[in-house]
């Protein structure tokens, strides 16, 4: 489809799809999402879904699934082993990525499990552009430590760099050349995700993998958020202007030797899976997916999960299917930005970053802002997003806090699912939420769990400034929800 411009009307990101699937929502009053917030111990995960009005949780299995998607679930060939559906995923991988082999698993950390397994040795380096938190745990479950290398802009929340996932190049030149046998291999995240769904360049990639290639170690991509990635290199990257969706993904996975993925997000379904160039590792991997996942031709998904992302994946491949996202996050973004609320600019992919380091500068790391900014919106708007800071962190082996480089409230925007409209009301509580940040107090935790402590963990306020900010909400909103 071509471009559709506004004639009369304020220029607003415009659906290139009807919906037809609806899910009723509730919004609680503010004194129940109050009381729900205390039974959910100040943790978001813990919430119950019925209790939210918008989940900005993430965009992982959330995804809207098209007619298409829902009508091929329904043909999946179901069996235990030789599934057609899984032969259909399996073409599909290849051909898009352009590579001889394909692994399914259930999900992306499952794929980070095998890979890590069978790479990943005690007293290993991995570096890569940035970590995400679960590529980071198997890392160092295996003995392993992450080495992140993003260029200084990745880490400015405010700036006009359109490639802010880009990795530093001549940090990494220096790392292969000082410590190349201590390196399994490289890792590059498309669309990086803690720092704000930010995209890697071609030329990032391209150069990335010359000097893996000159240095012999292998390039894997986590394509997880490549979507995005392959919009913003549509649009930001003179490279790529004049080359359709399918021939950038051709051009971007010929520099990868493995490419692995969470279908919850790549392909608008769920599942996941890990692409080969070579077979060196196949037989190994083969074996850590029939130990760990399920059959060769299943890996742990459903055969109407795999159906659903093969057709997803072509879906990936428009322009006007990827687009929807980040148009309507650079909307939702730039509204926050001109009411002079910091976000993280310039506009990623995913969901729209507020940084929490400027919203609440009166917290302090070790009262875990981005948490407090979440606990908060979410007794103002009924809105969930997701704490991307030190909670975030696991602790340092001395027991001390890992202060995390950004401290982010991410508002994702599942793809397909929210409507402009939507996203206005949550603009508007945060809005309200700026003015009444003075408010916001930290939290601390009750019970803290040594993995991956963000998903289960439970925590309380340091005061009783989240009744405070209910009641500021009732005096100002009146009887509204
Ligand atoms: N890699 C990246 C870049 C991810 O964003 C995720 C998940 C994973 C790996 C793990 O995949 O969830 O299928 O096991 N990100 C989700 C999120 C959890 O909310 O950002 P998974």
């Amino acid at each position: 489809m071509g471009t559709i411009t506004f004639r009369y009307s304020e220029a607003v990101p415009l659906e290139s799809h009807r919906v037809r699937i609806v899910q009723k929502l509730e919004l609680l009053p503010v004194e129940q999402r109050l009381a729900k917030l205390k039974e959910a111990k100040n943790n978001l995960y813990l919430l119950h879904n019925r209790d939210i009005f918008l989940d900005m949780l993430t965009d992982s299995g959330v995804n809207a699934m098209s007619d298409n998607q829902l009508a091929a679930t329904i043909n999946a060939d179901d069996a235990y082993a030789g599934s057609e559906t899984f032969y259909i995923l399996e073409k599909k991988v290849q051909s898009l990525f352009g590579m001889e082999h394909f692994l399914p698993a259930h999900q992306g950390r499952a794929c980070e499990k095998l890979l890590t397994d069978m790479l990943v040795k005690p007293g290993d380096l991995v570096p890569m552009n940035y970590h995400f938190t679960t590529t980071k745990a198997h890392i160092t479950r295996c003995g392993g430590e992450v080495l992140e290398l993003i260029k200084p802009a990745g880490l400015n929340p405010v700036s006009h760099d359109p490639f802010k996932g880009d990795i530093d190049l001549d940090a990494l030149k220096d790392v292969l050349d000082r410590e190349r046998q201590r390196i399994p291999f490289v890792r590059i995240e498309a669309g990086t995700n803690l720092i704000g769904g930010q995209p890697v360049s071609l030329d990032n990639m391209r150069q990335t993998a010359k000097l893996c290639k000159a240095a012999g170690v292998p390039l894997m991509m986590d394509a997880s958020l490549l979507q995005d990635n392959l919009h913003f290199l549509k649009t930001r990257d003179e490279h790529c202007k004049n080359l359709s969706i399918k021939e950038i993904t051709k051009e971007v996975s010929s520099l990868f030797d493995i490419i692995y993925f969470s279908a919850r997000k790549l392909g608008f379904a769920t599942g996941g899976g890990i692409a080969l160039r070579d077979a060196k590792h196949l037989n190994r991997l083969k074996e850590l997916v029939v130990r760990d996942e399920g059959f060769l031709t299943y890996g742990g998904m459903s055969t109407k999960e795999m159906a659903a992302i093969a057709i997803g994946l072509d879906e990936t491949m428009e322009e006007s299917v990827i687009s929807h996202g980040p148009q309507f996050i650079e909307f939702f973004v730039n509204e926050l930005d001109r009411l002079g609320i910091p976000v993280v600019t310039p506009p990623g992919g995913l969901g729209c970053h507020l940084d929490a380091s400027r919203f609440v500068p009166h917290i302090p790391q070790s009262a875990y802002p981005a948490a407090s900014l979440s606990a908060a919106l979410y007794i103002a708007g009924g809105i969930r997003g997701m704490e991307r800071g030190t909670l975030s962190e696991d602790r340092n082996p001395d027991g001390s806090e890992h202060f995390a480089s950004m401290e982010l409230l991410r508002l994702a925007l599942p793809r397909r699912v929210f409507t402009l409209s939507q996203i206005k009301y949550a603009i508007d509580r945060i809005h309200w939420l700026w003015d009444n940040r003075q408010l916001i107090e930290g939290l601390t935790f009750t019970t803290e769990p040594e993995i991956l402590r963000f998903f289960v963990g439970e925590l309380a306020p340091l005061s009783d400034w989240q009744e405070k900010l209910a009641k500021a909400f009732r005096r100002d909103f009146a009887d509204s929800l």
